[in-house]
């Protein structure tokens, strides 16, 4: 018991730090994410071709690489141009990037999801497509893209773990440097996973009571 004391006493602060982090992490994403997404899904519905075919090549490719493989093309592709990004930086670059993929299916699905005869009756009112969408599609299918976002965000609690590879600072890095400075293996771990289990198993309770609120 004594020993365990003294460990959180001289390495609680790594976690803390780590968790903290990894929030940052999730909320920038989830922000930069749901703009790309955004973009993304309005391309996707839009009448442009090119535009439906370059959203389309965006989220195929992103969806269809590993997230860790994109944060080292982040961290190290700058580099490689000259441009010095920190790994916290490139790490919520590849974050956004990878999310705004997910996002954008989201939000397609959400607008998709109100129905059409929605659209129709808005413009027989004289409401113009950007209108329609704005004023009508959009706030319907909100009720749809808020739960759906919610999960992006505990998703993203959990994969911003991978950042860890480029050095960035979140709870899995923190860990590992706890690892590495107790020549403690294992429990370093058990208290990541536990920290990770509290952040994620908190949020999806709180949004199973605002969904219901709503309802
Ligand atoms: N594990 C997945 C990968 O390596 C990451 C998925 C990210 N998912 C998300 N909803 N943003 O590609």
């Amino acid at each position: 018991e004594g020993a365990n004391q003294g460990f959180w006493a001289k390495y609680g602060g790594f976690f803390l730090k780590g968790a903290g982090y990894t929030l940052l992490f999730a909320i920038l994403t989830v922000i930069f994410g749901s703009v790309i997404g955004t973009l993304l899904a309005l391309l996707k519905i839009g009448h442009t071709k090119i535009g439906k075919l370059l959203a389309n090549i965006y989220i195929e490719f992103i969806r269809g690489t590993p997230l860790m493989v994109q944060a080292f093309i982040v961290f190290f592709g700058t580099q490689f141009f000259g441009i010095n990004l920190s790994a916290f930086v490139s790490g919520a670059i590849a974050m956004a990037i990878n999310s705004g993929a997910y996002v954008a299916e989201i939000i397609r699905s959400g607008l998709n999801s109100v129905a059409e005869g929605q659209t129709e009756a808005a413009r027989s009112l004289g409401l113009s497509n950007t209108q329609a969408m704005r004023y009508v599609i959009f706030p319907q299918a909100l009720k749809n893209i808020w739960p759906a976002l919610g999960n992006e965000f505990v998703t993203v609690i959990k994969e911003s773990s991978v950042l860890s590879v480029i050095g960035a600072t979140e709870l899995m890095f923190e860990g590992s440097v706890v690892q590495g400075a107790s020549f403690q293996p294992f429990l370093p771990m058990l208290i990541v996973a536990g920290i990770y289990f509290i952040m994620t198993f908190s949020f999806s309770r709180l949004l199973r009571v605002v969904e219901k609120r709503f309802n």
